[in-house]
């Protein structure tokens, strides 16, 4: 990283900074304020204390997204979409880095899950891991998905409309629409309705 990116990268640190840590009401319209403009497309939001953002001009959000206390974005070499009226949990985190994260409307993530676009790189024995770069990929959650707390979502994960995932699960692959599914790796155990 040379410089100028380095300078950049502290210069939006202290502006995101000066408005995460203030309290309440005012913080939340404070908030407003000053990341609205950054985003790539957004319209009302409601971002909570303490909230991490990194990558502002690769987010989009949709109208009436709550991004709760500490949670965080980061899509700095990649993109999120989050749709209308998506609720992200205290201390969750989304990464679109290095590929998407695709969310729909209606969608509940709750307290600290972990939402990830890409895998890092382990084929080779003669490399450190941390040196062999990521795995390009995505993730796409549909409409009305409920998914409980301490959730890990691995990238390439499909989660379909309707679907709720139970507290603790890990998706890996697809989860078909309206399914209930729990567990690590997460398995449909029945459907909703
Ligand atoms: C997934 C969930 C919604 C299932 O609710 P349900 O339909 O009432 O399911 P049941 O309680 O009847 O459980 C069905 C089976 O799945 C198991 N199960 C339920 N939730 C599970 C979970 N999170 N992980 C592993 N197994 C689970 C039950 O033990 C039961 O197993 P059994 O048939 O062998 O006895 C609920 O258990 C859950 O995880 N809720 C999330 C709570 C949460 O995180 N809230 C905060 C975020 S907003």
């Amino acid at each position: 990283m040379n410089l100028s990116t380095r300078i950049l990268l502290h210069i939006r640190e202290i502006y995101r900074s000066l408005f995460s840590w203030v309290p309440a009401a005012p913080g939340t319209v404070l908030r407003w304020l000053a990341f609205r403009p950054l985003f790539k497309s957004s319209s009302s939001f409601r971002i909570g204390p303490g909230v991490f953002i990194l990558g502002f001009k690769n987010i989009s959000l949709g109208y009436g997204v709550a991004l709760n206390r500490h949670s965080s974005l980061t899509a700095d070499r990649g993109y999120i979409n989050l749709g209308n009226q998506v609720y992200l949990g205290d201390f969750s985190i989304i990464s679109g880095d290095d590929g998407e994260v695709r969310i729909g409307n209606n969608v509940l993530i709750g307290p600290n899950c972990l939402i990830q676009a890409a895998n890092h790189r382990f084929d080779r024995l003669d490399v450190p891991i941390m040196d062999q770069g990521h795995i390009s990929n995505r993730v796409l959650i549909e409409d009305n998905v409920w998914i409980g707390g301490n959730v890990v979502i691995c990238p390439g994960a499909h989660i379909g409309s309707g679907c709720v995932i139970g507290a603790g699960a890990v998706v890996t692959g697809t989860i078909p629409p309206n399914a209930i599914a729990v567990g690590v790796p997460a398995r449909v155990i029945k459907f909703r309705g």
